[in-house]
């Protein structure tokens, strides 16, 4: 039977040593500052950004919440944004994706000061990634790894497997997995027997949004399957791994709710006082 990695417990580690060390930046009058902007009412979006609040307020960190109505336009956010950039006490900025139709994704997260893109989300950082030489990691990714060292789980020399190629998960996951020193192979739509591939892997890495796609006959024994999906099934919310069946082949397991997304909120907190520490040098 598979080890829990109780991504609720690690989170709250995590988060206890964030509040020491942004209560530590305010003994030297530094505070920390984070802005969200959400625009629209999507209601998943709400729960996120309501998270991300709570997490701010659990380890001290400043919150501003900038709602924005669906109508809002491309100029006005894009104005919001102007603002926020220019403001010295702002440290971190997020928009919450993904934001009304009309508005162009990529053209909004460009006008983020990367200093300040506490997401990971622009060119720059991105780019960042790939070098090592990054301020900032992508809080998915960055919570992935953190969940694998507590776990006391190393990729070095491993075989890890990545199924999804997204721009905020599947690639930088893969990159971070490669600078942990593991073997590393992303998997996507196009990808030819596909359990063939996820049978090899020590560490799998499931990010497709699909629930019940990973099965118990694509995973090795003792294998770490870590679930990234967040999917809602008759009202309930469920990863893309058939918790059940996965759970009695492999050697931990991550669950949803519980697992993974609680570390990348954590790890938000974590850019956001990086990015306050680096404004005050
Ligand atoms: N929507 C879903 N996940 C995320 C995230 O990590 N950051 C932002 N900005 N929007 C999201």
């Amino acid at each position: 039977m598979a080890r829990i990695i109780d991504g609720k417990a690690i989170s709250a580690e995590v988060r206890a040593e964030i509040k020491k060390d942004v209560a530590a930046l305010a003994e030297k009058g530094i505070k920390v500052r984070l802005a969200v902007v959400i625009v629209g009412d999507d209601p998943a979006s709400q729960i996120y950004v309501r998270n991300k609040k709570k997490a701010c307020d659990e380890t001290g960190i400043d919150s501003e919440i900038i709602a924005m109505p669906a109508e809002t336009t491309e100029e006005e956010l894009i104005s919001v944004l102007d603002g926020l950039n220019s403001r010295r006490e702002i440290n971190g900025i997020l928009v919450q994706l993904p934001l009304p139709k009309h508005i162009n994704e990529k053209n909004i997260i460009a006008h983020i000061d990367p200093k300040k893109d506490v997401d990971a989300f622009c060119d720059e950082n991105v780019g960042r990634i790939m070098t090592g030489k990054f301020s900032f990691l992508p809080c998915t990714p960055a919570g992935i790894i953190e969940l694998l060292h507590r776990s006391g789980i190393s990729a070095e020399g491993k075989e890890c497997v990545v199924i999804g190629r997204s721009n905020i998960v599947g690639k930088p996951m893969a990159i971070l997995l490669l600078h942990e020193n593991g073997t590393v192979t992303i998997c996507h739509s196009k990808t030819k027997n596909l359990s063939e591939v996820t049978r090899r892997a020590d560490i799998l890495v499931s990010a497709v949004g699909k629930a019940g796609f990973v099965t118990a006959d694509m995973v090795k024994p003792g294998a770490a399957v870590i679930d990234v999906g967040i999917n809602r099934v008759d009202g309930k919310v469920v990863g893309d791994v058939d918790f059940d069946a996965v759970s009695a082949v492999a050697g931990f397991i991550t669950p949803v709710p519980g697992g993974v997304g609680p570390m990348t909120v954590s790890m938000l907190m974590e850019n956001t006082l990086e990015a306050a520490w680096k404004a005050s040098r």
